[in-house]
């Protein structure tokens, strides 16, 4: 953060300096000596505050539920209402006695129609539908189309027929449906059957990374919104690589942000959590008291991400989001030469979290 404090995509980050300062005054923290509010936090900008409380909140939580909450709680007051990862932490640490992911099984479909029904994301999945439409050359013909971590087929939904009105296909041949979620699967596969009769809809519980080498299909689009993100850049490039030969575009949308590179319990980690699920967090739970669909809502789909992140090293974790330059090359890279970048778009600008879309595909 410091004096350079956006990044040019409006997240802010912290600069070496602001890093070897964290770092500094952490055993300062966890030793007790320091307090929040105290005079140790003069050796901060203001601006960096929030971040370091939840920096100090979050290395505190394996010792003491106590000290942590009160770090939290400090932090809360510091963000206001437009990041909410303190806030939220606080509250799970105080319900659980420990930092923990609350036991949440997928029984109310209702807590993911409040995620995915949020503005923000309904203007985002939007933007990444006109950007599809707008990148993906005409192919007429019969389209064939994977989606990598359906979740509840909403987005297919949407985008298809966008699709179909551009005559960028002339009709659906076949949707295949793949996460590792069986609930999921069958939520998307009802709904897509159902809207899309004439085509072949079938479906796989599986996570790509173990199936992608295995998959002989051949797909015009592969589409990964919000999908790709939860294996580590080796994992992601080993699957892309061997996802290539059977496809022609892909279209991903993800959260510009690197929790891919940064180890656990690092100042970079927590200050980039502290804002991107921070804000996210404050999507989903609004600015008063949330009631119990955002609160599940929270509890399933953030709070497992949350605790993965500040609790497991890379490697163990569930999340590795990566910045937009480092898919560019990625996907450049792993997927061969015959398929290219063919273009990129901030699908969501926000102070806190960005979205991107990116096509990468066969030319000609
Ligand atoms: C945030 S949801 C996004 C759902 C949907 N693509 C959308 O944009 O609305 C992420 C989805 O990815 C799935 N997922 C998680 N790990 C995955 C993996 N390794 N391979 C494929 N899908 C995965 C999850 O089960 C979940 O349904």
């Amino acid at each position: 953060m410091g004096g350079a404090a956006h990044n040019g995509a409006h997240v802010l980050t912290l600069e070496p300096d602001d890093v070897a300062t964290w770092n500094r005054l952490l055993p300062e923290v966890l030793s007790g000596r320091a307090r929040p509010a105290g005079p140790l936090e003069r050796q901060l900008p203001e601006e960096q505050v929030g971040a370091f409380r939840f920096f100090a909140g979050t290395a505190l939580a394996s010792r003491s539920a106590l000290e942590a909450e009160a770090w939290l709680d400090a932090g809360a007051e510091a963000d206001g209402a437009e990041l909410r990862a303190n806030d939220y932490l606080a509250g799970l640490i105080h319900r659980c006695g420990h930092l923990e992911a609350p036991e949440s099984a997928f029984t109310d479909p209702r807590a993911y129609v409040h995620f995915a029904s949020l503005p923000a994301m309904r203007a985002c999945r939007a933007e990444f539908v006109s950007f599809a439409v707008d990148s993906l050359p005409s192919e007429s013909g019969a389209l064939r189309v994977l989606d990598v971590g359906c979740g509840d087929g909403g987005l297919l939904a949407e985008l298809l027929p966008a699709l179909l009105e551009a005559g960028r296909w002339d009709e659906v041949a076949g949707i295949t449906l793949l996460d590792p979620s069986p609930d999921m699967i069958s939520v998307a596969k009802a709904r897509l059957a159902a809207e899309w009769p004439d085509a072949r809809v079938d479906s796989r519980v599986a996570r790509l990374e173990h199936v992608a080498a295995a998959l002989h299909g051949r797909y015009d689009l592969v589409v990964g919104s919000l999908s790709l993100h939860h294996m580590p850049i080796e994992v992601k490039r080993r699957a892309l690589s061997a996802l290539a030969p059977s496809i022609d575009h892909l279209l991903l949308l993800e959260l510009d942000a690197d929790h891919d590179s940064p180890e656990v319990g690092s100042p970079h980690l927590a200050a980039s959590v502290h804002q991107t699920y921070g804000w996210m967090l404050a999507q989903i739970l609004g600015p008063d008291r949330p009631d119990d669909v955002a609160r599940e809502s929270a509890d399933q789909f953030v709070a497992p991400e949350l605790v993965s992140l500040l609790t497991q090293p890379r490697g163990d974790r569930s999340e590795y989001h990566m910045r937009r330059e480092r898919w560019l090359e990625l996907l450049s890279v792993a997927m061969g030469p015959d398929i290219r970048p063919l273009g990129t778009r901030t699908a969501l600008a926000t102070p806190h979290a960005d979205l991107f879309a990116m096509h990468v595909g066969r030319l000609g």
